[in-house]
C-alpha cells in the first residue's frame, strides 16, 4: 500500500497519493494511445479540476461527465470539450442549461429515447456550436441503452430534431461481474454491439464516426478495431471492488480514507470514525464487507453507521490500538470523493496540498 497516512491528520480526511495517481492517469494514457483509441475519461470519479488537467495533459481528448451540473463545473475551470454520457431528461431548468453548456463548449450529450432526443433538439436549436449526439446501446449491463438492432429509431429522431448524430455509446458494467470472465465477456459485448448499432445508424445514412465504450474493468481488455474512444473513470484511483476483480494491484490504489480508532471494545471488534456519510454505503459482489483496509487485511468491515464503522478480526489478530490512523480503501471510490470538500494530497506521510472537489455534489 502505497500511502504512508501524515502524523496528526484530522479525520475522517480522503488522501491521495500524487505519484500512484500520476502512475495511473499515465498508463491508461500510454494504452490508449498505443493502441490507437482516443481517451476521454469519466470524470465523475474525482470530480476535480487539478486531476482532470492531469488527465487532459497526459493527452485525454476531454472529458466524460455524468451530469449537467458536472459538465458546468468542469466548464468553467476550463475544460472545453465534454460528453454528458448520460441520457439527459431535460426540464426547463435542465434545458437551458444544456443550451448554455453548448454555446461554451463542445458538447455531446447521450439520447436513448425518441423523446428525449425530441427535448434536446429543442433546447440547442441554434447554439452557437452544434450538439453532437451519441446514442446509449445496452451491451448487457441492462441500465440505460437501447438493443442495438432498435438503435435506429432513436438515430432518426435525433436527426429529425436537428441533432448532429456522431456516434454510439455504452457502459459496460456487467464487466463488474463476479465471474473470472467478465470483464473479458463485457469488452467483447461492448464491441459488438456497438458495432452493430454503428452499422445500424450507417444504413439510415447517418456519419457515425464515433464509437464510446469502455469502463475500468474492460480496461487492458480492448482490442484496436471497432471501439475507438474509450471512458474509464475509477482508474485513477482505484478502490477495493477494483482491487477484488483483478483490474488493478493494491499498488495502484491512489486514494485511501484516513479515519482513526475510536473504540476498541474487544479483542475481535474495533471501530472507526468513517461511516457511510465519507465512504458511502456501496458493495461489491467481490468484497466482503464495506471496504479494505490494507495495514489490516484480514479484518472486515461488518457493520456501518453514519459516523462509525465497525470493523472485526479474525480470532488471534491484533488490532490497531485506540487513537491509531487506520488507511481505509473504499470498496466504490466515487462515492466517497462525491461526498468530501477537498482530497488531501500526501507524499511520504506529509500533506503537500490540498485539492477542492470542483464539482462536489453536482448531481443534476
Ligand atoms: C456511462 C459511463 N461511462 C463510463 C464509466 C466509467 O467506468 P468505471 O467507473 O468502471 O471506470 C461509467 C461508470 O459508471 C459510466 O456510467
Amino acid at each position: 500500500m502505497a500511502i504512508p497516512l501524515p502524523d496528526g491528520l484530522t479525520t475522517p480526511a480522503l488522501v491521495v497519493d500524487p505519484d500512484v495517481l500520476d502512475r495511473n492517469i499515465s498508463r491508461m494514457a500510454e494504452a490508449s494511445r498505443s493502441q490507437g483509441f482516443t481517451l476521454r475519461p469519466h470524470a465523475k470519479t474525482h470530480k476535480c479540476a487539478q486531476i482532470a488537467d492531469r488527465q487532459l495533459r497526459a493527452g485525454a481528448r476531454g472529458l466524460s461527465v455524468a451530469t449537467i451540473s458536472e459538465a458546468e463545473a468542469f466548464a468553467r475551470a476550463g475544460v472545453d470539450d465534454l460528453f454528458i454520457a448520460y441520457p439527459v431528461w431535460l426540464d426547463a431548468d435542465k434545458a437551458r442549461r444544456t443550451r448554455r453548456l453548448a454555446d461554451e463548449v463542445a458538447l455531446r450529450v447521450g439520447v436513448e429515447s425518441v423523446e428525449g432526443a425530441q427535448r434536446l433538439g429543442d433546447a440547442v436549436r441554434g447554439s452557437a456550436r452544434p450538439v453532437e449526439a451519441l446514442i446509449e446501446v445496452d451491451s448487457g449491463t441492462h441500465r440505460t441503452g437501447v438493443p442495438p438492432h432498435a438503435v435506429g429509431g432513436v438515430g432518426k429522431a435525433a436527426a429529425d430534431a436537428g441533432l448532429d448524430v456522431v456516434g454510439v455509446f455504452t457502459f459496460p458494467g456487467h464487466g463488474y461481474g463476479h465471474h473470472p470472465q467478465a470483464r473479458e465477456r463485457a469488452a467483447r459485448d461492448e464491441e459488438r454491439t456497438l458495432s452493430e448499432a454503428a452499422q445500424v445508424l450507417r444504413d439510415l445514412g447517418l456519419d457515425i464516426r464515433v464509437i464510446s465504450g469502455g469502463s475500468t474493468p474492460t480496461a487492458g481488455r480492448w482490442r484496436p478495431g471497432t471501439v475507438d474512444e474509450l471512458r474509464p473513470g475509477v482508474y485513477v484511483f482505484n478502490d477495493a471492488a477494483q482491487l477484488a476483480i483483478g483490474s488493478c494491484t493494491s499498488e495502484d490504489l491512489a486514494l485511501v480514507a484516513a479515519a482513526t480508532v475510536i473504540s476498541t471494545p474487544a479483542a475481535d471488534r474495533f471501530v472507526l470514525d468513517v461511516g457511510t456519510k465519507v465512504l458511502g454505503a456501496d458493495t461489491s459482489p467481490s468484497v466482503t464487507g464495506y471496504g479494505y483496509l490494507p495495514e489490516f487485511p484480514q479484518a472486515t468491515i461488518t457493520g456501518m453507521w453514519e459516523h462509525h464503522a465497525v470493523v472485526r478480526l479474525p480470532e488471534g489478530v491484533r488490532g490497531p490500538s485506540l487513537g491509531m490512523l487506520v488507511a481505509v480503501v473504499p470498496n466504490h471510490v466515487c462515492t466517497p470523493v462525491n461526498l468530501a470538500d477537498e482530497l488531501l494530497v500526501a507524499r511520504n506521510g506529509e500533506v503537500v496540498d490540498r485539492w477542492e472537489v470542483t464539482a462536489r455534489g453536482a448531481n443534476t
